[in-house]
């Protein structure tokens, strides 16, 4: 059951791809045909990309054909019953299992047991590792509790809610968004009766804009499909706000309020200046946290998709507004993720495109190599964790979809048994959260660049405030005015100038609080003056890591059965996240055989392998099935030939076949498994060992 559903999804992305295929070869076609005419290439290059087209549509069709008989295990009755399986392995070894479960539980909350913490711990240090080592990011560590004012500047405090609906007789909470949704998906599937075309049609396109609705509209949506509570059937209020931070206060007389992060980039944006100074005043930077999160989820579900507590990998890479190129990018220009432009999204296939980086970047599609380098980084740690890039796809952000100060966002999707999940958020958030910080913080956020070529005599915008002025008329809030109006960036400036010069009305916003501002408080002229350099509010590129939603694809994308019995799971841990490298065993549990193997794990162990012993009494084959169930990559045993000359078997967890090694070649050839060595390579160089462990 199991690897049938994943068979059948993997079915569908090779179906994508091939339609994919096939609409660019069809491009290519068209381009070179108009280029015979234009007598800028030969007709055999035509005949020869028809040829190719040809053979593409032959392996469309057949991967159609695959894919219709198999469409009937790609249900949603199936999706479920392969979860069912991967959560019953997942919770017996305690990988997750629901916290304060002696009390009953309480929704949104996983504890990791010893085998998720550990992978837990593996992944993040291979984001450390390939993030913040591998562009020397500055780590920082800040506090989850946030007093309020950050949280009001970065409009967390006002805008950071879902919509909310109540069953109006037992009080209970729903996400209003959800329940819409989920009542069109069940009008679609033709419950309670079938629908028209047209009707089909109509629900398609409300689905489709649910995010997008206002409080409003969403109420009309609820009340206009007859939406009730769910398991209850009663009537349903309608939606409200639900601010999804949670609220504390801090210190013993209460009366500061705080609360808990709901993200951990603010700590950053926050120190941003010291974090500047600390670089030695040179932009460009990036600076990393890992820490936990909280969100008050109105209807956590989908384990650890959902949570009230998780852990975020966030970056924020702060870099002058007019200079998004990144150094490195040729390094991943030539990647071709899945990618899901607004284009895509909108076309009448509704498919992403495999597609180069680099192409992506030069034809407009990804707004920045800054932003398509950290897309590349994404892809490439996704597939190294494990994730199966078949089913991983970058999708971008609807026009309407993306923040108003958003330059370009994409996330990064991984399929599973939940559908397609947003498990990276990556953004170029200009220079929003630095602005938002000055104005509430009254502090200097700008950075400043010299002109590399050295100084040079410019027309600039000069501000003159008239202090008396300002301060007749604003009091103690005159200093903060006159600050924030000479600081203005010079597109404001050249705005403010023309509003003025046009008896326009204009403000400073400090806080939230407008400051009208008029011809007898500024004057903004031009003049001619010999500049050095220049100073701006940095943008900031956002990758944002949800640690649980991909430990949670990863585990159904590496999670099998073995042919000769389903019954039989195991999970296909690449050696970097797998919870225990090797396992020793001693076959049988004779003083003898412990102590070689006691002998052997701790060799392994100053090696720097995670290892373990495992002397139960179980028969071997029931010993291995176990370490399996967990994902150890190789088992290490002791039997009686051991004791004879000192050699060990070591067998393969995917194929499970052995070979035979001595004990002084463990410490060298088990780190080189993990680095990357094939199986085949040691079944090339040792004896094989034909092994009765694996049998039934
Ligand atoms: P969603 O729309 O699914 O609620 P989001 O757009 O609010 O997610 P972001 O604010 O962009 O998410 O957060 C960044 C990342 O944090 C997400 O990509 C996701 O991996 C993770 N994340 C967000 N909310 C949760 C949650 N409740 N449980 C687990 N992970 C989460
Ligand atoms: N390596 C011992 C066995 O598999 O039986």
């Amino acid at each position: 059951m199991a690897s049938t559903s994943v068979d059948s999804q993997s079915l569908e992305h090779d179906l994508t791809l091939a339609q994919a295929a096939v609409t660019k070869q069809g491009d290519e076609v068209r381009a070179l045909k108009a280029s015979v005419k234009e007598g800028k290439a030969e007709k055999a290059q035509v005949d020869a990309a028809i040829e190719q087209l040809k053979q593409l549509k032959a392996s469309l069709d057949l991967k159609q054909k695959e894919f219709q008989s198999s469409s009937g295990k790609t249900s949603s009755t199936n999706r479920e019953a392969f979860r069912a399986v991967v959560g019953e392995a997942l919770q017996r070894r305690l990988f997750y299992i629901p916290s304060f479960q002696i009390y009953g539980s309480v929704a949104g909350f996983y504890d990791y047991g010893p085998p998720g913490c550990a992978l837990k711990q593996n992944i993040t240090q291979c984001w450390r590792q390939h993030f913040i080592l591998e562009e020397s990011m500055l780590e920082v560590e800040c506090p989850a509790v946030t007093p309020e004012v950050v949280l009001k500047a970065s409009g967390h405090v006002d805008r950071f809610t879902d919509l909310m609906v109540t069953d109006v007789v037992t009080g209970d909470c729903h996400r209003a968004d959800h329940l819409l949704e989920a009542a069109l998906q069940s009008l679609l599937e033709g419950k309670p009766k079938p629908l028209s075309s047209e009707e089909k049609q109509e629900v398609h396109n409300v689905l489709a804009t649910v995010e997008e609705l206002t409080g409003e509209q969403l109420g009309d949506a609820l009340q206009k499909y007859g939406v009730q509570a769910p398991e209850t059937g009663n009537d349903i209020s309608r939606p409200f706000p639900f601010n999804l931070m949670f609220r504390t206060s801090i210190g013993p007389r209460g009366d500061q309020v705080g609360y808990l992060r709901p993200e951990t980039a603010q700590g950053i944006f926050v120190n941003f200046k010291q974090l500047l100074y600390y670089n030695g005043g040179k932009l460009p930077f990036a600076a990393a946290q890992i820490g936990q999160s909280f969100r008050n989820e109105i209807a956590p579900r989908a384990g650890l998709l959902r949570v009230r507590e998780f852990t975020q990998a966030e970056i924020e890479h702060f870099c002058n507004p007019d200079a998004k190129d990144h150094p490195k990018f040729q390094s991943v220009a030539q990647e071709q993720p899945l990618l899901f432009s607004r284009e895509l999204q909108m076309s009448a296939e509704k498919l992403p495109q495999a597609m180069r980086l680099g192409d992506a970047v030069s034809q407009g599609i990804i707004a920045n190599q800054t932003l398509a380098y950290f897309i590349g980084r994404t892809y490439l740690f996704l597939k190294r964790i494990g994730i199966d890039p078949k089913r991983l796809r970058f999708r971008q952000h609807l026009a309407n979809e993306m923040a108003h100060y958003a330059e370009d966002c994409w996330d990064a999707e991984v399929e599973c048994s939940y559908g397609w999940i947003e498990c990276v958020g990556l953004a170029d958030r200009s220079a929003f959260d630095l602005r938002a910080h000055a104005a509430k913080s009254k502090q200097d956020m700008s950075a400043y660049e010299p002109f590399p070529e050295g100084p040079r005599m410019a027309d600039v915008l000069v501000v003159a405030a008239d202090k008396r002025e300002i301060g007749k008329t604003y009091k103690r809030d005159a200093k903060a005015i006159t600050e924030a109006l000479e600081s203005l960036s010079e597109e404001d400036k050249a705005c403010m100038q023309a509003d003025l010069a046009a008896g326009k009305a204009c403000k400073v916003t400090l806080a939230d609080i407008d400051y009208p501002i008029n011809t007898s408080m500024v004057q903004i002229k031009q003049e001619r003056k010999k500049l050095s350099g220049r100073s701006f509010i940095p943008s900031v590129i956002e990758p944002s890591f949800g640690v649980g939603r991909i430990i949670y694809c990863m585990f159904e994308h590496c999670f099998d059965t073995r042919k000769e019995d389903e019954k039989r799971t195991f999970f296909h841990f690449t050696p970097v996240v797998a919870p225990v490298k090797a396992t020793v065993f001693p076959l049988l549990q004779k003083p003898a055989f412990i102590e070689k193997a006691q002998s052997v794990a701790a060799l392994l162990t100053s090696a720097g392998l995670s290892t373990i012993i495992d002397s139960s009494a179980a028969s071997i084959g029931k010993r291995y099935a176990r370490t399996d169930e967990i994902g150890v990559p190789y088992a290490v045993t002791i039997d009686h030939q051991t004791l004879e000359d000192s050699t060990v078997t070591v067998r393969d967890r995917d194929s499970t076949t052995q070979v035979r090694i001595s004990i002084t070649n463990v410490k060298q050839v088990l780190p080189d498994l993990m680095e990357g060595r094939t199986w085949a390579s040691m079944q090339q160089e040792y004896p094989v060992h034909a092994s009765a462990g694996d049998e039934k």
